[in-house]
């Protein structure tokens, strides 16, 4: 029986992570701030696929929380063989106009955690075999403020991360959605199609997470979910950064 830590599993992204995986009977160690939207989760999930399901409780972006998680995943006795680093949030405004340390916590919750959770995963996985999965985004392709080059960071980690790690039985995948239906946008302030986005261009969470999650059982480093974003992106690789940058001022990814 296979066990996964979720980060960011009480809405959105990370609970479909988490709905997906135990209906493959997997047990379950959820990680997010609200503890009653994790044991909602949970609860729904232990009785409906009869699965185990442990509530984990954390602010990624406080030092000692990130240990805990990271405590958790060094923990041999009841191993975790499945990570995802999923927790994340967007800043309303551009870099100069935000609050720093609203920054400073947005870049420790999107790298520093994903890093050192990355880190106590390997450790107790290598050599045993393990799946780390890193939910970056198409924001990482192109530049566009912190947030896509927190993404970018993600999706050139995981690249090396998997080339390095496959040898040891560890597979490494950034799973890189685009607009998603998700509360990322809402709590952003942002309604969808706010910023002039078409409803084809937007994603269901559950099609994101199949296809991540079969790309990373592949073993690929890299996951674009639907045909229309690996279109874009390939587009954006083709096309001056300049351009793409200026394009990619409509919309937070
Ligand atoms: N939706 C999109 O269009 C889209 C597109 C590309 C990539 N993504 C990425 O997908 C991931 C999931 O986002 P989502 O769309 O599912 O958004 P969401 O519905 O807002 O969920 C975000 C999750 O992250 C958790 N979280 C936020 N800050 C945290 C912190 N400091 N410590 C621990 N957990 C924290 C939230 O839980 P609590 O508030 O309970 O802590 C929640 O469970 C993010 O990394 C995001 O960047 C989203």
């Amino acid at each position: 029986m296979p066990t996964a830590l979720i980060t960011g599993a009480s809405a959105g992204l990370g609970a479909e992570f988490a709905r997906q995986l135990a209906r493959r009977r997997a047990d379950l160690i959820l990680v997010a701030r609200s503890a009653g939207d994790l044991e909602a989760v949970a609860a729904e999930l232990r009785s409906e696929y009869g699965i185990a399901v442990e509530v984990l409780p954390a602010d990624l972006s406080v030092d000692s929380d990130v240990q805990r998680v990271a405590d958790r995943l060094r923990d041999t006795s009841d191993p975790v063989d499945l990570l995802v680093n999923n927790a994340g949030f967007g800043l309303p405004l551009q870099f100069a106009d935000n609050d720093i340390d609203d920054e400073v916590r947005h870049l420790r919750v999107h790298v520093e955690a994903s890093m050192r959770l990355m880190h106590a995963a390997l450790q107790s996985m290598r050599g045993r075999g393990g799946r780390i999965v890193n939910v970056a985004s198409v924001a990482g392709f192109i530049s566009r403020s912190t947030y896509s080059a927190c993404k970018s960071w993600l999706i050139g980690f995981s690249r090396w991360a998997n080339a390095e790690y496959s040898r040891d039985r560890v597979t490494v995948t950034a799973v890189c959605p685009g607009f998603t239906h998700t509360s990322f946008h809402e709590r952003m302030g942002l309604q969808p199609g706010h910023e002039g986005v078409p409803e084809f261009m937007w994603l269901d969470a559950r099609a994101v997470v199949r296809e991540g999650l079969r790309d990373a059982a592949r073993g690929k480093s890299v996951s674009i979910p639907s045909l229309r974003y690996k279109a874009i992106v390939a587009l954006t690789s083709l096309l001056p950064s300049g351009l793409t940058s200026r394009v990619a001022r409509r919309g937070r990814v």
